[in-house]
């Protein structure tokens, strides 16, 4: 069961002109509701805003006298923007963690991809996981987040710009394919980005027989299950809230060509 929490902005820092790293203490939401890397928080963006927003979860952890959750987020419209302009000491209402994050072993070995700010909640499955590469994707150089963070938790980070600004010049795919081509011993791809982006990961994936999860992301509005919000079409025919049976989901789970 989520738990609606008022937590503490402990940290907040901006990694470019439109992304804040913002670090939250969150009583003992960690310790209740944790089920893997990838869930997300419901965060009131205000009080004349009826409903929350969902931002991932990048990295969390059981801490005393509070549990610590860090959440990386891009400034896109009103809620975001009220969001970004938080100081340390402000407090925030948030529902979480919800969904079903990643399915993650200590034991098993993940090629992690990511685009944009679907980066950041991949760093969750590099702490959760013994042995991990990453490929992580970004429109161009000024756009980047967590390189420094995913260098260190991962045993090999390759980095994919759209403009060639920075690392190969092209998408993400592009790598998975060379990567897998290489070494297929990888017990997962796992991917979190935008849905074009994922299909084709998921396509690639599927060519050399590796399993794949996705996150996906859909607009939402209670977050937990309640409405119809996040209705999203499986590929068996039947409609699956992202919010609540994901927002993680086997990519073969998903019908791509609705
Ligand atoms: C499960 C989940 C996890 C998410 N995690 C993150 C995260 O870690 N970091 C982050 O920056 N954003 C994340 N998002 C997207 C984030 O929730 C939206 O950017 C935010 O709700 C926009 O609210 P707003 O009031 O600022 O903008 P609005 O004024 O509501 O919209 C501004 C712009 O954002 C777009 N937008 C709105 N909702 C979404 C959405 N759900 N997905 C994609 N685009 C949207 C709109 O189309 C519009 O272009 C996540 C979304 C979901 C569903
Ligand atoms: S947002 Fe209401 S069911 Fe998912």
């Amino acid at each position: 069961m989520p738990i609606q929490q008022i937590c503490t902005v402990v940290e907040k820092t901006w990694l470019s002109h439109d992304a804040v790293y913002m670090v939250l203490e969150a009583g003992d939401m960690v310790r209740q509701t944790f089920r893997g890397p990838g869930q997300f928080v419901h965060i009131k963006c205000g009080s004349s805003r009826l409903l929350r927003r969902p931002i991932s979860v990048s990295a969390c952890m059981e801490d005393s006298p509070e549990d610590l959750l860090s959440l990386v987020f891009e400034s896109r419209g009103e809620g975001t923007e009220w969001l970004a302009n938080r100081a340390v000491g402000d407090k925030l209402d948030v529902l979480g963690l919800l969904g079903n994050g990643f399915d993650v072993d200590w034991e098993g070995r993940y090629l992690l991809v990511g685009g944009g700010i679907g980066v950041p909640p991949l760093r969750g499955c590099a702490q959760c996981a013994q042995e991990s590469d990453a490929i992580l994707g970004f429109r161009s150089a000024d756009k980047t987040l967590l390189i420094d963070e995913f260098r260190a938790e991962c045993g090999s980070v390759q980095i994919a710009t759209d403009d060639g600004s920075l690392g190969y010049h092209g998408f993400v795919d592009a790598l998975v394919r060379k990567t897998l081509e290489q070494d297929r011993d990888y017990t997962a791809v796992l991917a979190c980005g935008p849905k074009p982006m994922l299909k084709n990961v998921a396509k690639v994936a599927k060519e050399f027989g590796v399993p794949c999860q996705v996150s996906l992301e859909e607009r939402m509005a209670c977050g937990v299950g309640a409405c119809l919000g996040c209705a999203t079409p499986m590929a068996d025919g039947t409609m699956k809230h992202v919010c609540k049976d994901g927002p993680v989901f086997r990519a073969e789970e998903v019908d791509w060509n609705a």
